[in-house]
């Protein structure tokens, strides 16, 4: 019988609690949940006290010394501080605050590729990235990422501040944002996560174009992905449902990142 995988969840939140009971329930067979970290340790603390056999809760330094996979399901910060060390240890790792990656990428995938790690990141809240990488090995002529969010979900997004927009008064649906996905980033550092994702599977972050949306209809989060190539012509829109326990996170999100455990875990895989 082939060795259960070691996995560690950093960030036990929507995403992570989730995913911790899932391997629990689903992969018992393939993984063994070895450890669970949160900066709340009850939050940690609780789910592993719901799951059999117990994870042990750990402070994030430990997790790869005691995992294989390391799951992060925290936010950017944790990224940078823990993708570098835990790639260098040979460990792999899903990477779901994938807007944390932006500054560290080139770092992180050339230690994954010298260490013989895997450094995995899911399609998150986004449909249509198989397809596009698929499209990419024909060759790829434009990729285009059209955004729309609740005028709620753009607060505090510096690209307003400096622009002096104010979302709330729109009295249609309006496009607030037009450019490369690195600008976009830049100015919505809380929206990265789809935006970044798009950029790694095609074009990269200056060739990748982003239009984010907002105004009154809007009530929840959509993505529209337009992709030409040598192969013709995609267009794939997702409208999402936030997830039940982080009305920020689209629920895609954490169904993609138990889809792509399955698959890691699955010798059997389907789609690119
Ligand atoms: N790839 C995508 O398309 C996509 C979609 C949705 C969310 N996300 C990202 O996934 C991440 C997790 O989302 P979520 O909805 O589960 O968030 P959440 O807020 O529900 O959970 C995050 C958890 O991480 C913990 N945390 C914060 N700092 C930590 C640290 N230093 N060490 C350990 N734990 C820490 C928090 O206490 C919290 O419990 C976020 O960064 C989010 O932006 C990605």
């Amino acid at each position: 019988m082939a060795e259960l995988k070691r996995i560690g969840i950093v960030g036990c939140g929507a995403i992570g609690g989730q995913l911790a009971r899932s391997i629990v329930r689903f992969f018992q067979d393939r993984a063994r949940l070895m450890v669970l970290c949160d900066l709340d340790e009850r939050k940690a603390r609780a789910i592993a006290d719901e799951l059999a056999p117990v994870p042990e809760v750990l402070p994030m330094e430990s997790v790869p010394v005691h995992c294989d996979l390391i799951i992060e399901a925290a936010n950017g910060k944790v990224v940078r501080n823990l993708v570098p060390k835990a790639l260098d240890m040979g460990r792999d790792v899903i990477v779901m605050s994938v807007g944390g990656l932006v500054e560290i990428y080139e770092e992180a995938f050339a230690l994954a590729r010298r260490k013989n790690a895997n450094l995995w990141i899911p399609s998150g809240a986004v449909a249509g990235i198989d397809g596009l990488e698929a499209a990419m090995t024909g060759g790829v002529t434009s990729v285009c990422l059209t955004t729309r969010k609740p005028p709620a979900a753009l607060e505090g997004a510096p690209y307003l501040a400096e622009k002096g927009l104010c979302p709330d008064g729109l009295a249609e649906e309006t496009v607030i944002f037009e450019g490369s996905a690195r600008d976009a980033i830049r100015g919505f550092p809380q929206n990265v996560n789809v935006a970044a994702t798009v950029s790694f599977a095609g074009l990269g972050l200056d060739q990748t174009r982003v239009r984010v949306v907002t105004g009154p209809g809007i009530s929840t989060n959509s993505h529209e992905l337009e992709v030409e190539g040598a192969f013709g012509r995609m267009t794939t829109r997702t409208d999402n449902v936030p997830s039940p326990q982080n009305p920020k996170t689209s629920y895609l999100a954490v169904l993609s990142a138990c889809a792509m455990l399955n698959e890691i875990l699955n010798p059997v895989k389907v789609g690119t």
